[in-house]
């Protein structure tokens, strides 16, 4: 059988440098574990449009549509910032994620406890946090029409359009019940039922989901303003948290940094099965670009790595595997190694971005 396919869409800023410890991981699963991937490269973002003049070519799009997982570094920067909306960087990752169909965004949020202490909360809030945000991620605000900015009289009139079927919430909702099972077997539903017909539909929807497929999973529905509130007075009374593409990236970025720690992050956006059987997909760290520090060895990979168990995971059921390479993360960071971002209140052993890489890849040899 043909190895999977792996493509590596490493982007701006740092996402060079933390994709090049994940190339050093995926070569070690070739090495030492027999679990060989065909690796192609590719740009988006700032580096496409630079090479290119859009930051997503038909070509690379096409060439993610027939991968088995696509591996994403991080796309943006403070140069891009004048170019028009529809050549920015992110336009590259969101036509990835709309064509590629991704509707189920999984951000965990999960305390390590070597970094207990890092968190902006007290430690006992966020000791042993680990819960599962489900954002949508295909619709929405993000893409209803009408869209535009358009002169009305004398002025001039932005409009976005929050906009959900029943089948876009329904499979969502699908996708937060089947994961709260194989976890603690609850979900909390998150909208804005209060004011909005789409949180009213919303809600509905995934009610009925609930009562006719998923009745043995713990369903609560929350609005998303008051489950904010809810996320950083008692983060773990969550288990998995749905909600729509708008709230999904404003509790997400809430709920990383009740972590104490963006850099350790990772994201899988998942759609439907491809022939395969595997779903299409695509991994990336939940940080960004982070320009002011590009170049520097000074990134922390983790998120970018644990975004790659999260493939072994969810695309290629390597779970022992991806078990063994969450390890070897809590093994460093438990031995006190810390990159720049991670220097807290605890001291810890100063690292580059690759010496934390060759670390990892020692404790993984060590695990065998
Ligand atoms: C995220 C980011 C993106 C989003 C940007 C870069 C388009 O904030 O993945 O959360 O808004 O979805
Ligand atoms: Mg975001």
């Amino acid at each position: 059988m043909a190895n999977p396919s792996i493509l590596i869409l490493a982007g701006d800023g740092i996402g060079p440098e933390v994709m090049g410890e994940v190339k050093k991981i995926i070569t070690w699963y070739g090495d030492k574990r027999g679990l060989s991937f065909d690796v192609s490269e590719d740009l988006v973002g700032g580096c496409a449009y630079d090479a290119h003049g859009t930051p997503l070519t038909d070509a690379t799009m096409a060439k993610a549509q027939e991968v088995d997982a696509v591996l994403l570094g991080a796309v943006g920067g403070p140069k891009y910032d004048k170019l028009d909306f529809s050549v920015k960087p992110e336009r590259g990752l969101l036509r990835l994620r709309k064509e590629m169909d991704l509707y189920a965004n999984l951000r965990p949020a999960q305390c390590f406890d070597a970094l207990a202490d890092f968190s902006s909360l007290k430690k006992d809030v966020v000791a042993g946090l680990d819960i599962m945000i489900v954002r949508e991620l295909t619709s929405g605000v993000y893409f209803g029409e009408p869209r535009g900015i358009h002169k009305e009289g004398n002025e001039r009139v932005g409009i976005n359009t929050q906009r959900y079927t029943e089948s876009e919430i329904a499979r969502v909702a699908r996708s937060a019940f089947e994961l709260a099972r194989k976890r603690n077997n609850k979900v909390c539903s998150m909208e804005k039922a209060n004011v909005m017909e789409s949180g009213i539909l919303w809600r509905d929807v995934v009610q009925e989901i609930h009562d006719a497929e998923y009745p043995d999973v713990e369903l609560s529905h929350m609005y998303a303003d008051a489950g904010a509130m809810q996320l950083t007075r008692w983060p773990k009374q969550f288990d998995v948290i749905v909600t729509d593409n708008l709230f999904g990236d404003l509790l997400s970025d809430l709920a990383a940094m009740l972590t104490g720690s963006l850099g350790m992050l990772p994201s899988a956006s998942l759609g439907a099965p491809m022939a395969n059987g595997r779903p299409k997909a695509l991994y990336e760290p939940v940080h960004g670009s982070a320009p002011d520090i590009a170049g520097q060895g000074k990134a922390n990979p983790i998120a970018c790595i644990l975004s790659f168990a999260m493939a072994l995971r969810y695309s290629f059921s390597e779970l022992a595997e991806a078990d063994r390479l969450e390890k070897a993360v809590e093994k460093v960071l438990a031995d006190g190694l810390r990159t720049a971002d991670l220097m807290g209140p605890d001291g810890g052993t100063p690292v580059s971005t690759s010496d934390m890489g060759d670390a990892i890849i020692a404790a993984l040899d060590a695990s065998l």
